[in-house]
């Protein structure tokens, strides 16, 4: 398993999707929150998903989720799938990208770039008291904190 990336970039300026659930079911969001690296020894990586999100309902029931990222030129579909709700309409086939199922309960996308197939192996809400104020304020004003969700990176595609 190899992945080379400017790790404080990929996320942050990159963005991703977030995916959970089956072909026949599933939701995907817009991130540009996250991280990779090492917990207990295996390969991981952490995204941070809003309780009021509907990709928060599919995080909770699955185990098994997806992280895609993708070349400069889907960045309209990605902005498109981080602004509206999968509860709302299908945004899915409203971005034009191709779901494409990896396996039972994963699903990827043919555009991507790279995908890296997790395994949540923990989650955590945030609590807002540990948080520095500015941060409670400026993010947790009107919604319940971020849940974080770290998972083992079984591969990258
Ligand atoms: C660039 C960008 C980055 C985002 N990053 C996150 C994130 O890391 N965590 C999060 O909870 N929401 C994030 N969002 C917001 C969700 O993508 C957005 O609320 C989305 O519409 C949720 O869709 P859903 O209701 O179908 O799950 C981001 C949105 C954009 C445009």
């Amino acid at each position: 398993m190899h992945f080379t990336t400017d790790i404080l970039t990929l996320f942050d300026k990159g963005w991703a999707l977030v995916t959970a659930g089956d072909i026949s079911d599933f939701n995907t969001m817009t991130i540009s929150w996250g991280g990779m690296g090492t917990l207990w020894s295996k390969p991981v990586a952490t995204v941070y998903v809003k309780p009021v999100r509907y990709t928060h309902e599919y995080m909770e029931a699955n185990d098994l989720f997806t992280i895609s990222f993708f070349d400069e030129k889907y960045r309209p579909a990605l902005g498109l799938l981080g602004s509206k709700s999968g509860r709302d309409c299908n945004k899915v086939e409203e971005s034009k990208l191709t779901p494409v199922r990896i396996g039972e309960n994963l699903v990827g996308y043919v555009q991507a770039a790279h995908t890296l197939v997790c395994r949540k192996i923990y989650s955590q809400d945030l609590e807002l008291a540990p948080m520095p104020e500015a941060v409670r304020e400026t993010y947790y004003e009107k919604e319940a904190p971020h849940t974080m969700y770290i998972g083992e990176i079984l591969g990258i595609g």
